[in-house]
């Protein structure tokens, strides 16, 4: 295995038409086959920087910025942004297409962590990123600093936990649209 890969190695666009089985009651796309698209993308993306197996750690920021219609082609684009020890932040992008006006929508942007996996079941250790443009750096930074932001909700949210103090819990709940039923 290559000790360093260049990001444009493991660049991948998977398209798929949207079929009208994949709809929902209301006629738009289900958003649980836009996720799922974006796992295989994210997957083929981790499997080639790693040149092996990689498997689904975390998700961030799933928006879905518009809906999808049945008969347009979704294209999801995805690069490694980032990569830590043995873990890969993979961003992607979901651009939709309307066959017709060729009309291109952007309808989702997110950043998935694979952890690459070896032969022993365990993480392991995968290559690190050569970045050959500017949009390879910002990446790795704009990466770094959404992983230090998740980092310190992680730590508050542990604090929140421990100073969890029932009454003024109830007190705070007094102002949601919530009735207690105990
Ligand atoms: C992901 C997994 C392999 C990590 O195993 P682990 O024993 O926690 O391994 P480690 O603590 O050594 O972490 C390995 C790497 O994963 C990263 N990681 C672990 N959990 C993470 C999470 N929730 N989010 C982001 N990164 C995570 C660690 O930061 C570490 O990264 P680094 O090596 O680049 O520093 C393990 O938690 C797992 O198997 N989870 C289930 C995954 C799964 O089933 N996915 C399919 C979902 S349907």
């Amino acid at each position: 295995m290559l000790d360093f890969k260049p990001v444009g190695d493991s660049q991948i666009t998977l398209t798929e038409l949207m079929i009208p089985s994949y709809s929902n009651f209301g006629g738009k796309i289900h958003g649980g086959i836009i996720l799922s698209l974006m796992d295989k993308v994210a997957y083929v993306c981790a499997a080639k920087h790693s040149d092996g197996y990689a498997i689904t750690a975390s998700i961030d920021m799933v928006n879905f910025l518009a809906p999808v219609e049945v008969g347009e082609l979704v294209s999801l684009m995805a690069s490694v942004n980032y990569v830590g020890k043995t873990s890969m932040i993979i961003g992607i992008r979901v651009v939709s297409e309307n066959l017709k006006t060729q009309v291109l929508k952007h309808t989702n942007t997110s950043y998935f962590t694979m952890v690459a996996i070896g032969d022993d079941n365990k993480p392991k250790q995968v290559p690190g990123l050569i970045l050959t443009s500017q949009d390879d750096i910002r990446r790795f930074s704009q990466a770094m600093d959404r992983k230090q932001l998740k980092d310190t909700y992680k730590k508050e949210e542990a604090m929140l936990k421990k100073v969890y103090d029932r009454d003024s819990f109830l007190e705070v709940l007094q102002n949601e649209r919530c009735q207690i039923s105990l």
